[in-house]
């Protein structure tokens, strides 16, 4: 059984008299402790996929079990709690709260959870060193470059200890060492604290970090990551003459 099971996963939107289905029978297995990038043009419906398994929304049809749990009949508020124990999410933009420090923003997703201020502390203080930040705690977002935003996001996807991160696009906005760091971290994450991962790129080099690359594209998963490569890079419209998928 594999740890996220998507089986004829459909999403459609409306868009006033128009209908935009960017997932469409959608079957992908990811097993646990794998690490998965998923590639596709802009509009292909990465962002929609990932949110459907964070729970954050739902699909049209189809299945999708998480842990042998189909996750697409539960409630809303069973949908919170369960994501609130299972998911991680980092977003391309951070998405820290302004007006909070690193710490507090670190410490929000542990509100949801039964434990003292003493163990929050020890929590917080635990993953903001893993990412290198303990000197940073009182720090707030505006006081901290891109690379330290995101690694204070990433603290505060895994503080609670999910199974699972998702990440859209996590060094799209970062320069080249900054985003190296980043996929440094991510990384480790996978490695060992065996965090399962998926994470959308548009990068080549940033997906040659994963063990495996998706691509979709018109509502479909090409599995074949030297055809994601090849055609994202026909797409880039050879900007640069890249030897990434050598
Ligand atoms: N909440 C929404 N309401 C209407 N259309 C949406 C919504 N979310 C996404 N879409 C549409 O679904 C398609 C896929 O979007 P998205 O998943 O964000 O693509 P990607 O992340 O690959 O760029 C796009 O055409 C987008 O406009
Ligand atoms: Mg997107």
């Amino acid at each position: 059984m594999s740890l996220i099971e998507c089986r004829n996963l459909t999403r459609t939107f409306k868009k006033g008299a128009a209908t935009i289905t960017p997932l469409q029978d959608l079957d992908l297995d990811i097993e646990a402790g794998a690490f998965v990038a998923l590639m596709g043009p802009s509009g292909s419906g990465k962002t929609t996929l990932l949110n459907l398994i964070a729970g954050i929304d739902r699909p049209t049809a189809g299945g999708l079990k998480i842990d042998g749990k189909e996750i697409s009949a539960l409630t809303r508020g069973q949908l919170a709690a369960w994501r609130s124990e299972y998911i991680g999410y980092i977003f391309q933009l951070y998405n820290l709260v302004p007006v909070l420090t690193a710490y507090e923003n670190v410490e929000l997703p542990l509100l949801l959870h039964p434990l003292s201020r003493r163990e929050r502390h020890a929590k917080v203080a635990k993953v903001l060193e893993l990412v290198g930040l303990s000197d940073r705690h009182d720090h707030f977002p505006r006081q901290l470059s891109g690379g330290q935003e995101q690694r204070v996001a990433i603290a505060r996807a895994i503080v609670a200890d999910p199974k699972i991160i998702v990440a859209d696009e996590p060094t799209g906005d970062l320069d080249g060492p900054s985003a190296l760091a980043i996929m440094d971290l991510l990384s480790r994450l996978n490695k060992e604290m065996g965090k399962t991962l998926l994470m959308v790129t548009h990068d080549p080099k940033t997906a040659k970090y994963a063990h495996r690359t998706v691509y979709l594209d018109k509502g479909k998963l090409f599995a074949d990551p030297a055809q994601a490569v090849a055609e994202l890079e026909s797409v880039a419209g050879g900007k640069e003459a890249s030897h990434a998928g050598a």
